[in-house]
């Protein structure tokens, strides 16, 4: 017989793993559990069943947290933080350090436990989840250990709120809860309520390893328990969920002065070139849309091919699928196992159930139960809604593309943006596509890597805030230093009716021009003495629109080269530098001080500044412990809508727009709402110095009537706010639109003359991470 023939004919038989010590340790527990609360666990109280979705048996009782256990939850996590954070980086890095150790010397329990609360294969939760969630704690305790040299100036955000899915329990335990105590927070963790034994087991784990009592505190619930999370006095709250949960906490915690990232959905599409190794990158559609039974946030769930390969690639993909195997999670040799939940079934089969095209099953045996088959759906239009809803379950669909355009195009489709993979073995094909497909992650040839050192998040509507790498760090730490509040100013008033001064029509500045506001209203502006210099227009809604629609139009800016980007601000430095004097004498007027001159040449320094950064805030490398290296690459965010500081008006406006456009943003900018009569001087400064129309923005009006337009504007992917008015509230609710980023000040002042440090940088960029094969 040959070998051949041997793997041909052999049956699989069944290599089941035992779940004897996880049943045991859940009997050890009285199959009752209570939260896990200031280093010890509360007793078990009324609440819900916790079930094995591959048979059906109920595996223990967890308690359903109420508003007392969310708040002594809260207060234990808020009594401990202070001693938390002082015990220093190295200090916190010791007990990251053991909690990594125990959680490999349990690594079989916890990924039998994982395997009977989720369904997913034992081959996944053993090889993946478990030894994922140990890197990240082992990672972390290295960010703890550099903390003060690396991140200076940086400090913990103080308590946590983290509420996580039922797809990874104890891997999103461990993206949030390792950073977080890595940089000094303490938390209160909810895990989700299909699936929260992992989280419980990890608390116990936290008692051995001696962790201070109320660093860690895990309350179990459903949505009505994070909601009550998300509403309690916690200083940041990070989420992956649904969208549709992710935008109601952007509501939820607008404008009440609380961090927040949010790690959402997606429909992640998997393109597959014509020059494609074809047997890799159908082996590669197994692991992105069967890992987990495609419950997967950054599933490779939309195919597209190319057009010519099309059928052969379909054909063969079939082939694999009937030979995926479906069943008891807890063998070895299984490949899909079973769906979280009847109720994630149910609604899988309802979406799959209208569905038009051709709908291909596995045809493999599936279980009774709560088991669904491989499927594909092939022949859909890019705009069915198949094509553009997250199934969340085993099922892909498949459509097809002609050319890179076209695939890039098609790719881009879609309201999520969280990963990517393209497949070609063409390095030019592979590497000129990457760049251009609008997501979080990309994998080249490739599909659903994840390390600790490289960072995860999404574009769009799959929310925003990176997981892992450094820039995860930014999500858990804010800046030390503390201001005075910030005062709003009022614009000076005046009886004068006639122009004390040459009479100076200002406009809006829109796509290069100079445009008459669309109400046609416009105000007086008076300086420091009251006297009238000059009237400014009153930009609407009208108004806010045709600046994003020029700023979307210039797009060829953030494709332009840094170094061009570079050259382009020199030169607005040099031309505002030449006009100083006369810039100076009107900033005197306006504030009634002598500051004027500095203002300028603190304006033309902060130019010639970003001007050098544009081409070296690079990207950088990541290790990763795979075949490959992790690009962690700087993008610009897209179009930048921003409200300019009211104080410093020329300062302060320069400060906001040459950080977004150095990194190769589109701006549309409001100026200080007194002062505004400084920036409108300075599109004449823009005009004379090759600024492309469209990049740069300028509108005057209330910052009050137009933040809430620019916040809620589907074309604006990211909105700051410096004025000194309590805009927070509205612009954070606002942007749950589209879930935009968003950045508003934390009604503390701010010292525009001081370096600013890479806080506008960080603000002004998404960082991709790209993968991609390097070495052997
Ligand atoms: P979900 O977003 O409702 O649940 C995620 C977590 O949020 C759970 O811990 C849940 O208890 C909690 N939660 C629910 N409502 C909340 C609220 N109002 N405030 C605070 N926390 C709340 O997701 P669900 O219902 O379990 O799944 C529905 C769909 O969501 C899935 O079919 C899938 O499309 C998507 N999903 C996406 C995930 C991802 O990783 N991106 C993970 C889980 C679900």
């Amino acid at each position: 017989m040959s070998v051949k023939e041997i793997f041909e004919t052999m049956e699989y038989g069944p290599a089941p793993e035992s779940a004897g010590d996880a049943l045991a340790w859940i009997t050890d527990q009285g199959a009752r559990f209570g939260h896990f609360i200031d280093g010890a666990f509360t007793a078990p109280s009324e609440g819900f069943e916790s079930r094995n979705p591959a048979t059906g048996e109920v595996l223990a009782e967890l308690t359903q947290a109420s508003q007392a256990d969310v708040d002594s939850a809260v207060a234990a996590a808020r009594r401990a933080q202070p001693g938390w954070a002082a015990l220093g980086g190295p200090g916190r890095a010791r007990y990251l350090y053991a909690l990594a150790r125990l959680m490999q010397k349990h690594a079989r329990l916890l990924a039998v436990l994982e395997t009977l609360d989720n369904g997913k294969p034992i081959r996944e939760s053993r090889d993946i989840d478990i030894p994922l969630a140990q890197r990240h704690f082992y990672y972390h305790a290295g960010m703890a250990q550099l903390m003060e040299e690396e991140l200076p100036g940086r400090v913990a955000h103080g308590v946590c709120g983290q509420i996580v899915p039922w797809n990874f329990p104890l891997l999103m335990l461990a993206w949030k809860i390792a950073p977080a105590l890595a940089m000094g927070n303490t938390v209160v963790l909810k895990p989700a309520e299909w699936t929260s034994l992992t989280a419980l087991c990890f608390a116990d784990l936290c008692r051995q390893a001696g962790l201070p009592a109320g660093v860690v505190n895990i309350v179990t619930g459903d949505g009505a328990v994070g909601e009550r999370i998300v509403a309690a006095e916690v200083d940041k709250i990070a989420f992956t969920g649904s969208t549709e949960v992710g935008r109601r906490i952007r509501t939820a915690t607008a404008g009440r002065g609380i961090a927040l990232t949010l790690e959402l959905g997606g429909k992640s599409p998997y393109v597959v070139f014509e020059d494609a190794d074809l047997d890799s990158a159908v082996e590669g559609l197994v692991d992105a849309i069967w890992f987990n039974q495609g419950q997967v946030c950054c599933a490779g769930s939309r195919l597209l091919v190319q057009e010519g390969i099309s059928e052969s690639f379909l054909a063969r993909l079939r082939a694999r699928m009937d030979k995926l195997r479906l069943g008891d999670p807890l063998d070895k040799c299984i490949d899909v196992g079973a769906i979280v939940d009847p109720v994630q079934k149910d609604r899988i089969a309802a979406l799959v159930e209208g569905a038009g095209g051709e709908v291909y099953r596995a045809d493999c045996p599936v279980p009774e139960g709560c088991f669904y088959p491989p499927t594909l759906i092939s022949g859909l239009s890019p705009a069915d809604p198949l094509m553009q809803e997250e199934i969340f379950g085993p099922v892909l669909v498949a459509s097809t593309f002609r050319t890179p355009a076209e695939a890039i195009a098609l790719a881009n489709d879609t309201r999520y943006g969280l990963a990517a993979s393209v497949w070609s073995e063409n390095i030019n094909t592979a590497l000129d596509v990457a760049p251009k497909l609008e997501a979080g992650v990309i994998w080249v040839n490739g599909t659903n890597m994840f390390d600790a050192a490289a960072g995860f998040g999404g574009l769009r509507e799959s929310g925003f805030g990176r997981e892992g790498g450094w820039e995860g760090l930014m999500a858990y730490t804010r800046p030390a230093e503390t201001s005075a509040p910030l005062v709003p100013r009022a614009a000076p008033q005046g009886d004068a009716v006639e122009p004390q001064a040459v009479d100076r029509t200002a406009k809006l500045y829109i796509g290069g021009k100079q445009v008459r506001p669309d109400g046609g209203y416009a105000r007086n502006v008076h300086d420091a003495q009251g006297r009238l210099v000059g009237q400014a227009p009153i930009a609407n809604r009208k108004d806010v629109r045709n600046a994003v629609e020029a700023a979307r139009g210039a797009a060829g800016w953030s494709a332009a080269t840094a170094h061009l980007r570079a050259q382009v601000l020199y030169y607005v430095g040099e031309n505002l530098a030449a006009r100083r004097e006369e810039f100076a004498a009107r900033l005197d007027r306006m504030s009634g001080e002598a500051t004027g001159a500095a203002e300028v040449d603190a304006a033309v320094d902060r130019l010639f500044t970003y001007a050098a950064w544009a081409d070296k805030f690079d990207g950088q490398v990541r290790s990763v412990p795979l075949r490959g290296v992790a690009l962690a690459m700087r993008a610009p965010c897209g179009v930048i809508g921003a409200l300019c500081p009211e104080e410093a008006p020329l300062l302060g406006f320069v400060s906001v727009m040459a950080p977004a456009i150095a990194m190769g943003n589109r701006v549309v900018l409001v100026a200080s709402e007194p002062h505004p009569l400084a920036a409108t001087d300075f599109y004449q400064v823009l005009e004379t110095s090759d600024v492309p129309g469209g990049v740069v923005n300028i509108l005057t009006g209330s910052h009050a009537e137009l933040a809430p337009v620019l916040a809620a504007h589907m074309d604006v992917e990211a909105v700051w706010s410096f004025s000194s008015a309590d805009l927070s509230g509205v612009i954070e609710r606002e942007a749950a639109g589209n879930l935009k980023r968003s950045w508003v000040n934390d009604g503390r002042a701010r010292d525009w003359h001081a370096a600013p440090g890479r806080a506008f940088l960080d603000a002004a960029t998404e960082v991709k991470t790209v993968w991609i094969p390097y070495g052997a």
